[in-house]
């Protein structure tokens, strides 16, 4: 029985829904590294958790190592070792080449989780992405915008929710942010990306050992980066009802080429086996773009979203690949949408929420999940923004319309 480890920094209830899919799998011995006690492994579960150790910080691969050399002698040999958030990738693989487990170790994962890197290996196996550098003085900022011209995006080279992600239009911006908190410096180097007009788009892909066995995709509205710089527009991500269609069909070849280029010579071990996330662009004139690749499960209600719109548990699906190297492909039978509920205006609270029995009638079957902002609480800062709703619908237009409704209706303010 492969003995896996899971790594839930915290039981909140995201991260309970991969710890529970890892419950419910027959035929493992589970796991849990958690910097939250023991008596927080949900109760439900706990007859399920061989072993438990605590960490003080989940992100720091010398702890994970300690953790799971005891759990090892404890519990058995471990075979895999899983987590499901971005910052954990690089810890978990240090963990992976210090004890030799088996998956993605130190050298891919920096292919997925810098994005410099990244987009150096891509280039090299003639992936087109956005011309990039990653610069540590403001001398090199003006030389990559002298060459390439403005605008540019400037980024943490391993960011995460678009935080300090800024798109520079003129000199005058590029000198505010020379002069500004994130100037490029040599120990906090910036990411400096040619501006890419275009539609935003992801693509799930389920490769075992390197090989990709099935995909999913959807659309952004509008891209984050929007979504952050317009404080008054709502995010939304559609998956529509086609899984045959495209644009995202001819996507398909660059994405493979793109996880085969990042895997490298690890792609037909354990470390090839994965649920991949990948942002692409695709231009006016039909050209694509690969953006970044996370080698984790989907944020933003992707995962939960898949699991609707193919009338399976993704978590659980997720959960069997990693254990055991298998997928069985499942065909789309809805289109989805999350819609992200954010408040309009200044004050650091939500003040006021307005609409929701209306926008709730209207929708009618179509919502299946959500959860309103409430009075009160603090204000969100990034573009998920304090509540959201899932929706499914049997066509594509359906889940557009039903999402359209949700963000009209549902006003929500600060104070
Ligand atoms: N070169 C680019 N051209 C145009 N837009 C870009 C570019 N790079 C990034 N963006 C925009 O900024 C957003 C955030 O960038 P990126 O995905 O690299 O950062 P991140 O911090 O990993 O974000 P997240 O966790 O939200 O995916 C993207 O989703 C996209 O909307
Ligand atoms: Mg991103």
């Amino acid at each position: 029985m492969p003995h896996v480890v899971f790594v839930a920094p915290r039981f909140l209830e995201n991260t309970n829904r991969y710890v529970a899919a890892f419950a419910g799998l027959d035929g493992v011995t589970l796991s849990v590294v958690s910097e939250d006690p023991a008596e927080s492994v949900p109760e439900a579960l706990r007859p399920r958790v061989a072993g438990h150790y605590r960490v003080g910080d989940c992100l720091d691969g010398a702890q994970l190592t300690v953790a799971l050399r005891a759990l090892g002698k404890g519990v058995g040999r471990v075979d895999r070792l899983a987590g499901a958030l971005e910052q954990l990738q690089l810890p978990m693989a240090a963990a992976r080449d210090a004890l030799g487990i088996e998956g993605m170790g130190t050298a891919v994962a920096r292919n997925f989780r810098d994005k410099d890197r990244m987009k150096e290996v891509l280039r090299a196996h003639d992936v087109p992405v956005a011309r990039s550098a990653l610069v540590a003085t403001s001398r090199a900022l003006r030389a990559f915008v002298a060459r390439v011209g403005l605008p540019v995006i400037v980024k943490p080279p391993a960011g995460l929710g678009s935080r300090a992600t800024y798109r520079l239009e003129s000199w005058g911006d590029l000198e505010a942010f020379e002069n500004g908190p994130g100037a490029p410096t040599s120990s906090r180097p910036v990411q400096v990306e040619q501006f890419v007009r275009a539609k935003e788009h992801t693509c799930e892909t389920v490769t075992v050992r390197g090989v990709p066995v099935w995909r999913s995709g959807t659309r952004y509205f509008p891209t984050p980066l929007e979504a952050l710089e317009t404080p008054w527009v709502q995010y939304c991500v559609l998956l529509p009802r086609e899984d045959d269609a495209p644009p995202f069909t001819d996507f398909h070849p660059v994405n493979g080429a793109a996880l085969t280029a990042l895997f490298g010579d690890a792609a037909r071990t354990a470390a090839g086996t994965a649920l991949t996330h990948m942002e692409w662009f695709l231009r006016d004139d039909g050209s694509s773009l690969v953006s970044e690749v996370g080698a984790r499960p989907p944020g933003v209600h992707i995962m939960p979203m898949m699991g609707l719109a193919h009338e399976v548990d993704l978590f659980a699906r997720w959960a069997e690949l990693i254990a055991f190297d298998r997928f069985e492909p499942v065909r789309r039978r809805w289109a989805c949408g999350a819609a992200f509920l954010r408040g309009h205006g200044d004050g650091s609270r939500v003040a006021s929420v307005t609409g929701v029995q209306a926008a709730v009638e209207a929708v009618g079957d179509a919502l299946v999940e959500m959860r309103t902002p409430k009075p009160g609480q603090p204000r969100a800062d990034g573009y998920e923004g304090e509540g959201w709703a899932i929706v499914r619908h049997a066509n594509t237009d359906g889940a557009k319309h039903s999402l359209k409704t949700l963000i009209e209706r549902i006003q929500v303010t600060y104070a």
